[in-house]
């Protein structure tokens, strides 16, 4: 497995880890998921300030982590792995490429928001730098009406 910058080729892909993700309820997307939307907002995030890296095994992309404009010198980090390529030090790759690339920017801070029953992110986020800064309280209205807490996490990049 191979992280590199994603590239606009790559976003109809990483759209699709999504849309395989997101029917485990890790993310905060919901199926059905906009697939075209997604494409085009990862275009547009890589044509402007954000960055965006894919994790790849023989040609395919299994993953991928974004880096979002947030706050001046913020970027919040979103990213999803399909299960057949976890827990194999992608998900450590690919955290460990955008905060190099934050670490080399202007920003001071790269933050997330993970489900507090997450406990495999919370761990690979807690291993590679960041801190939890706070709990957003029965925060996100779900599609089954149920209210979600977040834990924020940030890690320092300046
Ligand atoms: C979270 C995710 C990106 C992690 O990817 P991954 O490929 O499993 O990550 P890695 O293989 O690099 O493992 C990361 C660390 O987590 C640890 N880990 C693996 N499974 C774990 C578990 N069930 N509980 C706790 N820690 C776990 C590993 O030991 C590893 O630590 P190490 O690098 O010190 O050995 C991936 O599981 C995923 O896409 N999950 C679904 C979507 C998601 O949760 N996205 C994040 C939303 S905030």
């Amino acid at each position: 497995m191979d992280v590199r910058r994603a590239v606009v080729e790559d976003t109809g892909s990483m759209a699709g880890v999504i849309a395989a993700v997101a029917p485990e309820d890790t993310l905060g997307a919901q199926p059905p998921v906009d697939v075209e939307g997604r494409a085009q907002g990862f275009r547009e995030l890589i044509a402007g300030s954000g960055a965006a890296w894919v994790l790849v095994e023989a040609g395919a992309v299994l993953g991928y982590v974004s880096l979002t404009p947030r706050t001046r010198g913020v970027f919040g980090l979103g990213m999803a792995i399909v299960p057949a390529g976890r827990g194999r030090g992608g998900g450590r790759a690919l955290v460990e490429a955008a905060l190099g690339w934050a670490r080399l920017s202007d920003a001071h801070k790269v933050d997330l928001e993970v489900w507090p029953d997450n406990a495999r992110a919370i761990a690979l986020y807690a291993a590679t730098g960041f801190v939890v800064e706070g709990l957003r309280d029965r925060h996100y209205l779900r599609a089954d009406g149920t209210l979600r807490s977040s834990l924020i996490m940030a890690c320092r990049v300046d």
